[in-house]
C-alpha cells in the first residue's frame, strides 16, 4: 500500500513530466495567448509520436488506428478533447474537490484525502461522442474527427459512490454535476455536465487519478477526472473541481443543445427539433479496422485484418468482416483480453482469391443484440457513427 507522501511525490513528479508548475513559477505557455508555432516541451504533445493533431486552440487529438493494436493505449498515444483551453496553472497540494448541492454534509477533500479512499480500476474504452463525425455525410459542422477519438485505458481512483456516501446524499439528490478547472475563452459556457444518481452510485464510476498506473497527464485531467465508464466521453470530466448533487439533470450548454441525439433517425442533413432530441449517455456498438490500412498494395494473398471494437457499457459478442461488399460474413478471432467497459481486439487470416481490388468491412455485434448497421443514423452534430469500417486494399 503506498502511503500519503509516495502518492503526492509521484503525483508531483508526474505534474513536472506533464509541464504542471506550481503557482508563481513562469508557466511558457499562456492559455490567453497561445504560440503560433507548436509549443516547446512544457506542454508535451503527443502528436509528435504520431498522434493527428485536430485542434490546436483547444488541444484536440486523435490516436491513429495504427494503435489500436495494444489492448491498452500508451498515454502518449490515448486521444484528447478539448473544448476550452486546460488550466494554465494546476498545484496538486493546493487542488481540493468540493462536494456539495443536496447532501447531508458537504465536504472538500485534498488530493492525499482522496488517495486514502479504496482505490478501484476499471479498464475503460473512452470514445468521444463525435468519433467519426468527419466522416458523416452530409457533412456537419464541428471537429472533423477520424476514427480515432477512443482509446483504452486502465482507470484507476476512488469510487464516486464513496464520495457521495461520505457526504450522505439526500432523498431529493436524482443527478450529480461535475465542473472542470477549464480555462473557458469569452462567453464561451463553462465546461459541466451531470449524469443521474444510478449511474453515478455505480461501483465502477470513478473519481480517477491514474491511468494505465501513472497519475494522470495534464492533457487527460490532472489531477483528477470523472470516469463515467461505458458513456460517451464527455461524461467524464477532466480537472475535476467540484461536485454538486442536483434535484434536477443540469441544464447548461454541454446538456441541452449540446450532446443530444434524434428520439428517431430522420432523413439526413434535415434539422431535428430540440423536443425530439435525447442526451447521449451510452456508447453504440462499434469496431474498426486497424490494419491493414486503407489504401494498402500487399504483395501477399495471406492477410491478417486485425482491429478493435467496443460497445459502452454492453460486451461484444462477435466481430464479423466481409471482402464481397457484405454478401457474406465471416466471424473473427476475439482477443482474449477482455473487461466490461473495454475494447476487444479482434483478428482474421484472410487468404485473398485472386489479385485485385477489395474493400474490406467489419461489423460488431454486442450482447444486447445491436449490430453495427451498415450506415449511421445521420444526426445534425454528428454524434455516435457507427457505420461499417470499411478500408479498400489492393493484393498484387
Ligand atoms: N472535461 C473538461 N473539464 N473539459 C473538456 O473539454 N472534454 C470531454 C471530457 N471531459 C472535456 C472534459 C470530452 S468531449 C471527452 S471525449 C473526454 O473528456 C476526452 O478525454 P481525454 O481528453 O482524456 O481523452
Amino acid at each position: 500500500m503506498k502511503s500519503r507522501r509516495d502518492f503526492l511525490q509521484q503525483i508531483s513528479a508526474a505534474a513536472l513530466s506533464a509541464g504542471i508548475v506550481p503557482r508563481g513559477l513562469t508557466w511558457g505557455f499562456r492559455s490567453t495567448a497561445p504560440p503560433p508555432s507548436p509549443p516547446t516541451q512544457s506542454v508535451p504533445f503527443p502528436g509528435d509520436a504520431g498522434t493527428i493533431l485536430r485542434s490546436y486552440r483547444f488541444v484536440d487529438m486523435e490516436t491513429p488506428v495504427e494503435y489500436f493494436n495494444t489492448w491498452l493505449t500508451p498515454v502518449s498515444h490515448f486521444f484528447v478533447r478539448n473544448h476550452m483551453y486546460e488550466p494554465s496553472e494546476l498545484d496538486a497540494h493546493t487542488w481540493r474537490l468540493s462536494v456539495g448541492g443536496e447532501v447531508e454534509k458537504p465536504l472538500t477533500l485534498s488530493l492525499g484525502e482522496l488517495s486514502g479512499l479504496e482505490t478501484h480500476s476499471v479498464v475503460n474504452t473512452l470514445e468521444c461522442a463525435g468519433n467519426g463525425r468527419g466522416l458523416q455525410r452530409p457533412q456537419v459542422p464541428g471537429v472533423q474527427w477520424g476514427k480515432g477519438a477512443v482509446s483504452t485505458a486502465r482507470f484507476s481512483g476512488a469510487r464516486l459512490r464513496d464520495i457521495l456516501q461520505r457526504a450522505g446524499v439526500k432523498a431529493t439528490g436524482k443527478h450529480v454535476m461535475f465542473r472542470g478547472l477549464d480555462e473557458v475563452p469569452g462567453k464561451v459556457p463553462p465546461f459541466i455536465r451531470s449524469i443521474p444518481i444510478e449511474k453515478a452510485l455505480d461501483a465502477d464510476t470513478l473519481v480517477a487519478t491514474h491511468m494505465n498506473g501513472s497519475p494522470l497527464t495534464k492533457h487527460h485531467g490532472f489531477p483528477a477526472r470523472a470516469l463515467v465508464p461505458g458513456w460517451i466521453g464527455a461524461a467524464s470530466c477532466k480537472w475535476l473541481t467540484e461536485i454538486k448533487v442536483l434535484e434536477t439533470e443540469f441544464a447548461g450548454n454541454f446538456m441541452n443543445p449540446g450532446y443530444r441525439f434524434p428520439n428517431q433517425p430522420g432523413k439526413p442533413g434535415e434539422p431535428v427539433k430540440p423536443e425530439d432530441m435525447h442526451v447521449l449517455t451510452a456508447l453504440n456498438v462499434k469496431s474498426v479496422i486497424s490494419g491493414p490500412g486503407d489504401g494498402a498494395s500487399l504483395r501477399t494473398d495471406r492477410v491478417t485484418v486485425h482491429g478493435a471494437a467496443w460497445a459502452g457499457e454492453a460486451d461484444i459478442a462477435k466481430v464479423e468482416i466481409s471482402t464481397d461488399g457484405g454478401a457474406s460474413w465471416s466471424p473473427t478471432k476475439l482477443s482474449h483480453e477482455q473487461a466490461h467497459y473495454a475494447w476487444r481486439l479482434w483478428s482474421y487470416d484472410w487468404k485473398a482469391a485472386q489479385v485485385g481490388d477489395y474493400t474490406i468491412l467489419s461489423r460488431a455485434t454486442d450482447s444486447q443484440g445491436r449490430v453495427q448497421p451498415a450506415e449511421a443514423v445521420w444526426n445534425p452534430s454528428g454524434y455516435l457513427y457507427n457505420a461499417y469500417d470499411q478500408v479498400k486494399i489492393h493484393v498484387a
